[in-house]
């Protein structure tokens, strides 16, 4: 069956351009941004895979890992790897799954045949400190993905985890949220205490609490 939002994301063994990895383990206690690309040596994988590595800063500071995956085989990876550092200017610092036997892009609903025969499409799925997937996006291979969402996304997930909040569209880090509609009109004034402004019942704004 497809995984779906809240579902245990699937551990497995992998072989990585870091070594052998036992994907729960590797996770350890923190966040992971787990992403397949179509194939190595392709133009627009390159400049996402360097993207990434470029975001390492951006990444560490929210307590989350990257890895990669594609169907092409570890000595591919390797070679590429340079052309990426070199091209990108950067270094691919996080590991790079060569799943030459499509394990793991099954087990992920990774490949879609009727997109892209054979190959992975650019997925991507964030997973919890607790292994459950929080997000998961598909993008064609013609469109690199953009990964100021995928933080922004990181910075939602991790402020709502720890608030009664939830974040509006096109909400950035550092703007006003949105009141769960779990809290009573009673609760506000203790649980936000910098305020609230009543759009309507449903809709209360609050400044974004642990600004
Ligand atoms: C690319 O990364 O540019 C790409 C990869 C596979 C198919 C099409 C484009």
């Amino acid at each position: 069956m497809a995984l779906r939002l809240g579902d245990l994301a699937p551990d497995f063994t992998a072989e990585t351009t870091q070594g052998t990895i036992q994907f729960h383990e590797w996770l350890g206690d923190g966040w992971g941004v787990f992403f397949s690309h179509p194939a190595d040596f392709t133009p627009v994988c390159t400049t996402e895979l360097g993207t990434v590595a470029k975001y390492r800063e951006e990444f560490e500071k929210r307590n989350v890992k990257t890895i990669a995956l594609s169907v092409d085989p570890l000595a591919s990876h390797h070679e590429w790897i340079k052309d990426i550092n070199e091209t990108q200017r950067t270094t691919v610092d996080y590991p790079i799954i060569a799943d030459a036997d499509r394990k793991i892009a099954e087990m992920y609903d990774m490949i879609h045949p009727n997109s892209l025969e054979n190959l992975t499409v650019r997925s991507v799925f964030i997973i919890g400190p607790d292994k459950k997937i929080k997000l998961m996006l598909t993008y064609p291979a013609s469109t690199g993905r953009n990964f100021d969402e995928i933080i922004r996304v990181i910075d939602s997930l991790q402020l709502t985890a720890n608030y009664s909040v939830a974040t509006p569209a096109n909400w950035k880090d550092g703007e006003e949220v949105v009141i769960s509609t779990s809290i009573s009109d009673a609760q506000i004034p203790e649980k936000f205490p910098k305020g609230h402004t009543p759009v309507k019942p449903y809709l209360r704004l609050t400044p974004q609490p642990n600004k």
